[in-house]
C-alpha cells in the first residue's frame, strides 16, 4: 500500500486531505467525527475576534457543477472558538489549522496573537472572501500592499505558528499577491478560496437566487483554476501549498498534487460525495499510486511538468 503521509510545514498528516474551512460546522464534535471519516486534517471555520452576522437566507445555491454560497463568515468569535480548540485538543485526533479573518487590518494581528497560543498547528489569514464586499470592501488578498502588510502583522505576532496566507482567485496577477506575501514572511498559501461574486437569476421571479444577490463559486467547475493558480504560486515561491478548488475524487487530488500542493483542501465535495468523501479520495489516492509503482504520494508534489 502506498504511503499517503505528508509533512506539511512541520506538521505530519496520515493523509493529504484536509477539511477546507467554512464547510461542515464549528465545534470540536464535527471536527473529529470528520477526521472519523478518514480526514487528515482540519481548517476551522474563519474565526472573527468577535461575533460576526452571516448574510440571510437563501445562502447556498447547489448545481451539478458548482456550488454557490453567500453565507457571510457567521462566527461565534474568538472566545468562543477558543473553547471548541481546547476540547478538540482532549485527545486530538489530528492537526488543526485555524483560519482567521477580520475586516480591518489591524485585527489580523489581535487575533493571531491569541490563536497562536492555542493548540493549533497552523495559523491560516482568510484574506480573500469574496462575498462580504458590500460590508468589507475590497478583499486585502486583491492588493498586493495590503496582503503584504497583513502578513507581516501576523508574522509579528505568530511566534510559534507557521502562517500561510489564503489567497483569492479574482484578481489580475496571483503570483504578484503570492510574491508580495512571501516578501511578508508568509510560511506557505491556503490556494484558492472561491471564485466570484457570481450571480444567479430565477427565472419567474426574475430576481437573484441568492438573498445577497451575489455568493463565492466552489465546487467541480473551479477546479481548473485552482490547478493553474496552485502550479504558478508554486514554480514561483516554492512555497508549501494547500490545493483547495473543486477537489472531488482521489484523480483530482493527485493532479493538484503534481501542480505543486502539499495538502489538498476539500470543501463542496462534501455535498456531492457525502462526509466520508476524505476516506473516499484516500482510498483512490493510494489505489492510483499502488498501480503506478508509487511508493510514496510526497514524491508527486510538483512533479508536473508544467
Ligand atoms: C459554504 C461555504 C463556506 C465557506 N466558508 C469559508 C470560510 O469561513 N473561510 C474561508 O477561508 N473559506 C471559506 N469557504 C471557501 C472554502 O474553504 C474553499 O476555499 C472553496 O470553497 C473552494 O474549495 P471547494 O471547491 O472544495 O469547496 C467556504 C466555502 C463554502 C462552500
Amino acid at each position: 500500500m502506498a504511503n499517503l503521509q505528508v509533512k506539511y510545514l512541520g506538521t505530519e498528516f496520515e493523509n493529504p486531505t484536509v477539511l477546507a474551512s467554512g464547510v461542515l460546522g464549528v465545534t470540536a464534535a464535527t471536527w473529529k467525527s470528520v477526521v472519523n471519516s478518514g480526514a487528515g486534517g482540519i481548517t476551522t471555520k474563519s474565526i472573527w475576534l468577535n461575533e460576526h452576522q452571516g448574510h440571510p437566507n437563501p445562502t447556498i445555491i447547489t448545481t451539478e457543477n458548482w456550488m454557490m454560497n453567500a453565507v457571510g463568515l457567521p462566527d461565534a468569535g474568538l472566545e468562543k472558538a477558543k473553547e471548541e480548540i481546547a476540547l478538540y485538543s482532549e485527545n486530538k485526533p489530528a492537526p488543526l489549522i485555524a483560519s482567521i479573518v477580520a475586516g480591518k487590518k489591524d485585527e489580523f494581528a489581535v487575533i493571531a496573537e491569541e490563536v497562536d497560543k492555542l493548540d493549533v498547528d497552523i495559523l491560516e489569514v482568510n484574506i480573500s472572501c469574496p462575498n462580504v464586499e458590500d460590508e468589507l470592501g475590497l478583499p486585502f488578498a486583491c492588493v498586493a500592499l495590503d496582503a503584504k502588510s497583513v502578513t507581516e502583522d501576523v508574522k509579528k505576532v505568530a511566534k510559534n505558528k507557521p502562517v500561510i496566507i489564503k489567497l483569492s482567485p479574482n484578481v489580475t496577477n496571483v503570483v504578484e499577491i503570492a510574491n508580495a506575501c512571501a516578501e511578508g514572511g508568509a510560511d506557505g498559501f491556503c490556494l484558492i478560496n472561491t471564485l466570484g461574486p457570481g450571480l444567479a437569476i430565477n427565472l419567474e421571479t426574475r430576481m437573484p437566487i441568492l438573498a445577497n444577490k451575489v455568493g463565492g463559486i466552489s465546487g467541480p467547475a473551479i477546479k481548473p483554476l485552482a490547478v493553474k493558480i496552485v502550479s504558478d504560486v508554486y514554480q514561483a515561491t516554492k512555497l508549501p501549498i494547500i490545493g483547495t478548488g473543486g477537489i472531488t475524487t482521489g484523480a483530482d487530488a493527485l493532479e493538484i498534487m503534481m501542480a505543486g500542493a502539499t495538502l489538498v483542501g476539500i470543501g463542496t465535495a462534501v455535498f456531492y460525495r457525502g462526509a466520508d468523501v476524505f476516506r473516499k479520495v484516500s482510498k483512490e489516492m493510494s489505489d492510483w499510486c499502488d498501480k503506478e509503482g508509487v511508493k510514496s504520494v510526497e514524491e508527486l508534489i510538483g512533479t508536473a511538468k508544467v
